[in-house]
């Protein structure tokens, strides 16, 4: 990929999230958060889809800045729960926001079901020069029985994605940054700046 500068904010509060999206760019991309943006509220999600709570995002940092903005939302949409918890992951057992009782709730809804399919799904919503682009990165996998890992967030510790034996917890950064949904997603948009 040819070296560019690219100067935008990423809009999430998501250390996590942040740091693999920083890995996954190259060095010559200047990457703001929203803290060093002076962005302090809350960024409403209320949509009610994961592609509209990216733009939705992604809009009210570009509105407030002004300046290039990328922001993400993903999801977990697991099939025999008809896509749930979808965009709805974060809170999935309610507030305040907790992985461990999201993890639990969705293993006890799954329990005695066989169909454990899964995917994770990520959109980054772009805004450059007022003009908006979305990218959609997806992981195929199942749902495991109990968790085991202690790496990554969220899911990552009942999540097995297609081709591995392994949860998402139980891999290294790099090992899940390289097949992950918000990989997959990067990937699309690094191409966009590519051509
Ligand atoms: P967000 O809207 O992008 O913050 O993602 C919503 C929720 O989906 C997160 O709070 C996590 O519960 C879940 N999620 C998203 N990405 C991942 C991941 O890579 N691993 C595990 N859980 C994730």
């Amino acid at each position: 990929m040819p070296e560019m500068n690219v100067s935008m904010i990423i809009a999430t509060n998501n250390q996590h999230k942040l740091n693999e999206i920083r890995k996954m760019l190259p060095l010559s991309f200047t990457l703001e958060t929203l803290k060093e943006a002076g962005i302090n509220f809350e960024l409403p999600e209320t949509s009610g889809t994961i592609e509209g709570n990216a733009l939705q995002k992604a809009r009210t940092v570009y509105n407030e800045t002004g300046k290039t903005t990328l922001a993400d939302d993903s999801g977990l949409l697991v099939e025999a729960l008809d896509n749930q918890p979808g965009v709805d992951s974060a809170i999935y057992a309610g507030l305040p926001r907790d992985d461990r009782r999201n993890v639990d709730k969705l293993l006890s809804e799954l329990s005695g079901i066989n169909n454990r399919k899964a995917a994770f799904i990520t959109v980054l919503a772009l805004i450059m020069d007022g003009q908006e682009y979305l990218f959609e990165g997806r992981v195929n996998g199942r749902i495991t029985e109990s968790l085991s890992g202690v790496g990554g967030f969220g899911y990552d510790p009942v999540f097995i994605p297609d081709g591995h034996s392994i949860t998402f917890a139980e891999m290294s950064d790099d090992e899940k940054n390289a097949i992950s949904h918000r990989a997959n997603a990067v990937r699309k948009l690094q191409e966009f700046f590519a051509k």
